[in-house]
């Protein structure tokens, strides 16, 4: 669901005074806030380095407010670094979307970019076909249009350790600037860096200010975004396996009436959910405070003047240190090195603090990977290792535990049917769960003509989102639409043990809002039958819906099956159209490129 749009006026010509200084742009594209917190630490790292340079974090969506903007600002550039983080099916994050459509399909620019030296690390995962595309293509692309190239793309590993990629890059990164920022009169040698401890400024409170708390926990506030989610009750929940499987897959209702959201068919919504109560308990065990300690955090002094050196999370709202532990803290992963540096600065036994500092050294890369990477190690297991190290409560929530963040799931249904209910299809079971913001899912768009045939591939939880298509397509027919034709390919082990939403599907099909269901079942047999499987058989009948113009829609896994469907979409095409592998390509490109091959993956 779109959160209502703030209109932000076009800045009145931002009056960038120009006092000699230096200065350098860090923008970042960020979804869970990891691009965001390392375009801080190069913020604050070079602060320190080089004094007489000024520097300032900026989100690209920030940046400006349309196409004109963004050329006319990034043309006044000299130095700019982007953190740029690559998602599913190699998306840009949301707020690097528009400013990534502009720049790569803007049309045509020419070397206009001269004045730029920059850099760029991306944030991927090498598991992923698409790995670090978009910080790729940003990174070509600015050398294209005539920008510097000071350090080679960063390229960011999440499935190793991203952390020791960006201190690799890092590193790359001083020398250049040590000769662009260097004063003229010092000899050369950049201010030696030790990176502070980020901490909010605490208050600690008598008596409950439940005011202040009211305003964010009720839906009263205005716009609901990442930051301000929405409370919401889960009106149903049901377990969509039988009791002989040994997974788990959960239907979940949200309801939103009086919450004054609404959402389209194939959204998404993003669900943040609390810590268990034995987490919250352990958690405040190790901290060693009472649970009702009544607290706020700040990010500036008591003179409102901002915090010195600080790259910190806006503050959350003032509340007891249970709730802040249930809803503010993630405990339950592995501490980043940062979290081990911050720990070890409040160890009080010197030899714990020298142990976690080793951790969190290049020398100790290896001990970090197995240790604390590798065995899955929480920041409470962590934290049960080091009893020594208490830090305060301004450095446990800015340095050591990360902020909580949302999970994003494809919604399941369609408010044709469900308007003041947002359904999720999860494979995870949650506890309480304020829903919270809502954003677009790659596979929003039903075609707007509903007798253009659609080919919906989802097995498992990825038929969340063709759920709701076909909740759409059924009240559209019961509205007496015509609709065209549509096959679901759906995958699942067993019919007895995870054929979800079984008889819901088989009714879209009664109804005339689908018009075959093809279930291919892995574990039925002795051989796998896979979507993709079911697909070669029926690869004619595709070939003749996509001659006659239909959309093609893949949600769910992107490891494994979202590129074996992709190969055998590619092989229908080539045999079928009698196509040489370069033109089959070439055809498949062409139908992404003019959305009609759509794909929701994770
Ligand atoms: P499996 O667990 O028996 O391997 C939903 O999770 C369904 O997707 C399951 O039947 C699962 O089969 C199947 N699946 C696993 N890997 C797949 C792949 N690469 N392509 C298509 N389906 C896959």
């Amino acid at each position: 669901l779109e959160p209502p749009k703030i209109v932000v006026p076009k800045r009145q010509q931002e009056q960038e005074v120009d006092d000699g200084k230096k200065k350098v742009t860090i923008f970042f594209g960020t979804q869970t806030g990891t691009a965001e917190g390392f375009a801080k630490a190069l913020l604050e790292e070079a602060k320190a380095r080089y004094e007489k340079a000024t520097f300032k974090v900026i989100d690209l969506d920030d940046y400006a407010v349309d196409d004109d903007e963004y050329e006319e600002k990034l043309k006044k550039e000299s130095f700019a670094f982007f953190f740029l983080a690559t998602y599913g099916d190699g998306e840009p994050t949301d707020n690097a979307a528009r400013f990534y459509k502009w720049f790569t399909e803007g049309g045509e620019k020419g070397v206009w970019l001269k004045k730029l030296q920059y850099g760029v690390f991306g944030l991927g995962n090498r598991q992923y076909e698409h790995f670090n595309k978009i910080a790729k293509e940003i990174d070509e692309g600015l050398t294209e249009q005539g920008a510097k190239r000071l350090v080679p793309v960063g390229l960011g590993d999440d499935d190793q350790s991203i952390e020791d990629d960006f201190t690799a890059w890092k590193e790359l990164v001083w020398p250049e600037l040590d000769q662009l920022l260097r004063d003229e009169d010092d000899k050369g040698v950049a201010t030696p860096y030790t990176a502070a401890i980020p901490e909010y400024r605490i208050v600690f409170h008598e008596k409950p200010d439940t005011s202040a708390e009211d305003q964010s926990q009720t839906n009263g506030h205005a716009v609901h975004d990442v930051q301000h989610p929405c409370r919401s009750n889960v009106a149903v929940k049901k377990e969509l396996h039988t009791p002989e499987s040994d997974r788990s897959c959960t239907h979940l209702e949200f309801d939103i009436s009086h919450t004054g959201l609404s959402y389209e068919t194939g959204d998404h919504v993003g669900v943040y959910c609390q810590n268990l109560s034995e987490v919250v308990e352990e958690a405040e065990k190790l901290i060693g405070l009472p649970p009702d300690t009544y607290f706020s955090v700040h990010t500036d002094n008591e003179d409102g003047t901002p915090l010195a050196g600080a790259s910190l999370q806006p503050p959350f709202p003032p509340c007891t240190l249970r709730k802040a532990l249930a809803h503010y803290a993630d405990v339950l992963t592995s501490p980043k090195k940062s979290a081990l540096v911050a720990l070890a600065a409040h160890a009080s036994d010197p030899s714990e603090a020298d142990r976690l500092k080793f951790l969190a050294s290049p020398a100790g890369k290896d001990e970090y990977s197995q240790w604390i990477v590798a065995s899955q190690r929480s920041l409470l297991e962590v934290m049960e290792a080091f009893p020594s190290a208490r830090p305060p409560l301004g450095v446990f929530f800015a340095a050591v535990a990360p902020r909580l963040q949302p999970r994003y799931y494809s919604i399941s249904s369609s408010p044709k049917m469900a308007p003041s209910r947002i359904h999720v299809t999860c494979a995870l079971v949650y506890e309480k769960t304020p829903a919270g913001r809502i954003h677009k899912g790659v596979c929003s768009t039903l075609p707007a003509d509903p007798k253009v045939p659609v080919i919906m591939i989802g097995p498992g939880t990825g038929l969340a989102p063709f759920r709701g298509f076909l909740q759409e397509r059924l009240a559209l027919k019961e509205a007496g639409t015509e609709l065209g034709s549509s096959i679901l390919f759906f995958g699942c082990r067993n019919r007895k043990v995870d054929f979800i939403y079984e008889n819901e599907l088989n009714n879209f099909v009664e109804n005339g809002a689908l018009s075959e269901l093809i279930v291919a079942f892995s574990r039925e047999g002795p051989t796998k039958e896979y979507v993709q499987h079911k697909m070669s058989h029926r690869a004619l009948d595709i070939w003749n819906l996509l001659s006659e113009g239909a959309y093609l829609y893949v949600c769910g896994d992107a490891k494994g099956m979202a590129k074996d469907v992709h190969r055998t979409l590619h092989t229908i095409v080539q045999e079928q159209g009698s196509l040489d592998s370069s033109k089959a390509e070439l055809y498949v490109k062409n139908l992404q490129m003019s959305g009609r091959y759509l794909r929701d993956v994770w």
